[in-house]
């Protein structure tokens, strides 16, 4: 990192101490604390890190104030409209766009990965029917440790980057299958002749019986919206993955643990919850009811793909997303959704609303993918599967970049001690 001359003077009864300040390629200088507790016997508190770095990163960028998301420097709406996923997939791993030769190898190399171990297959029959999709793919993840021992050893940067493909190959062939298992209709399996979105589609919705042909629309809609979901600087499911990882558990297990994370509703799982909140709704006329809901500090109700902890603007993602949702439908044929058009209108009305501008909550990445994704085909329980689907490139880079680092250590956060002090056990006859 830029280490600068800056300081920043700490003072605790009447003593003085001066810790460094870190200045980073963009975004607010970062005071160093590594020390602090060593020199001045205190923590700093801050659950929910709101102000705090716990890493430094080359990946991903996000100025919250702008709206603007970078991926080693690109802007998601221009790799979204010029670039494909598994383009931005190189470009998370290896921080540079790839030659052409350099992407027709990756390319290869994660389409021969797409297969899982047929063993696995009797892992999706110990569920039951109805789990959710997220449940399976937790679970299925986490198994894969048991069966590509060649690849869990973290000390070897080449298992390091087979791992890396694995996941990113196999991901989709396992959310397709926790899809098909789920509706009691037979396995897909991965074909080599088909592109990595095509692919997932093909998986998901052949079937033996007929011949299945990928839609290039839904094709292109599928690509798009895997590329804006692949990464987001520490958020909740790559924190989680990043502090599983420093213990040294292997890529497949902290990958697993990314999901568990990401399935709730405040993070991935708003996906899901946003479309269902969308139907709630109805229609248009039932807004007011719903914002009044979400500004009430007495019910629990949010707007869901709403408001985020970094954007204090637009989502960059939200846009390139609603603008998706417009084209999808059309080319679909799918005239006047009425959820898109409530969807529309909450958005309009909500940012028209001093609550919503004053606490500068707009859109965010799930506010709009889910109706896109039902007019895809998909039933709600496959929405944040989707979304973890795409985020194992993010979650693999971090983990990769995290051991790049010597220095790295396991993370094991202090607390703020508010309990009872020491005290002797009493026995019961004496209570
Ligand atoms: C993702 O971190 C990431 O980058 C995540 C993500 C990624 O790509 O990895 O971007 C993906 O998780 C997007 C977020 C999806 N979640 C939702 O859409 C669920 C609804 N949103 C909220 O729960 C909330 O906005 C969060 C969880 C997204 C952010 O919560 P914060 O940053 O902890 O903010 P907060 O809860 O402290 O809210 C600040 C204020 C509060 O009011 P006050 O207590 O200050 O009076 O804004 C209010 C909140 O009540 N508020 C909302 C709201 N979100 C925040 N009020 C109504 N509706 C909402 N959606």
């Amino acid at each position: 990192m830029t280490d600068s001359t800056k300081t920043a003077t700490l003072t605790i009864d009447g003593q003085s101490f001066d810790l460094p300040v870190l200045s980073p390629t963009a975004g607010p200088d970062v005071i160093d604390i590594r020390k602090l507790y060593a020199d001045a016997g205190v923590f700093t508190y801050d659950p929910g890190f709101t102000s705090t770095a716990s890493c430094d990163s080359t990946i991903t960028f996000i100025d919250g104030g702008k709206g603007e998301l970078l991926h080693r420097g690109y802007p998601i709406d221009q790799l979204a409209e010029k670039s494909h996923y598994l383009e931005v997939c190189y470009l998370l791993l290896y921080g540079e766009l790839p030659t052409a030769a350099a992407l027709d190898k990756f390319e290869d190399t994660i389409t021969r990965h797409t297969m899982i171990h047929e063993q696995m297959h009797n892992f999706f029959r110990g569920f039951r029917r109805d789990a959710h999709p997220m449940a399976t793919m937790v679970g299925v993840v986490g198994a894969m440790s048991a069966f590509y021992h060649d690849s869990t050893d973290i000390s070897d940067p080449h298992q390091r980057e087979i791992a890396s493909h694995r996941m990113i190959a196999k991901m989709p062939t396992i959310a397709a299958m926790a899809y098909k298992y789920s509706i009691g209709q037979p396995f897909v399996y991965p074909r080599n002749d088909l592109d990595y979105a095509s692919n997932f589609l093909h998986m998901c919705f052949a079937v033996p019986a007929e011949e299945y042909q990928v839609d290039p629309i839904l094709s292109r809609a599928m690509d798009r919206i895997f590329t804006l979901h692949a990464d987001h600087e520490q958020n909740a499911s790559t924190s989680t993955v990043r502090l599983a990882s420093s213990s040294g558990a292997n890529p497949f297990a902290c990958v697993a643990a990314g999901i568990a994370c990401l399935w709730g509703p405040a993070h991935g799982g708003a996906n899901q919850a946003c479309l269902e909140m969308l139907k709630e709704i109805g229609s248009v006329d039932r807004i007011p009811e719903f914002i009044a809901r979400a500004k009430d500090k007495d019910d629990p109700f949010r707007l869901m793909g709403f408001g985020h902890r970094v954007y204090k603007n637009f989502d960059p993602r939200a846009k390139v997303m609603k603008q998706s949702a417009d084209e999808v439908l059309d080319l679909l044929g799918i005239e006047d959704n009425p959820i898109l058009q409530v969807a529309k209108e909450l958005e309009k009305q909500a940012l028209e609303d001093p609550y919503f501008a004053e606490k500068k909550l707009f859109p965010n990445v799930d506010f709009y993918s889910g109706i896109i994704l039902e007019a895809m085909g998909f039933p709600t329980s496959m929405f944040t599967p989707i979304f973890a689907l795409s985020r194992t490139v993010g979650w693999i880079s971090q983990w990769k970049e995290q051991f790049s680092d010597p220095a790295h250590k396991i993370g094991r956060p202090r607390q703020l001690y508010l309990g009872e002090t020491y005290r002797d056990y009493v026995d019961v006859e004496n209570r």
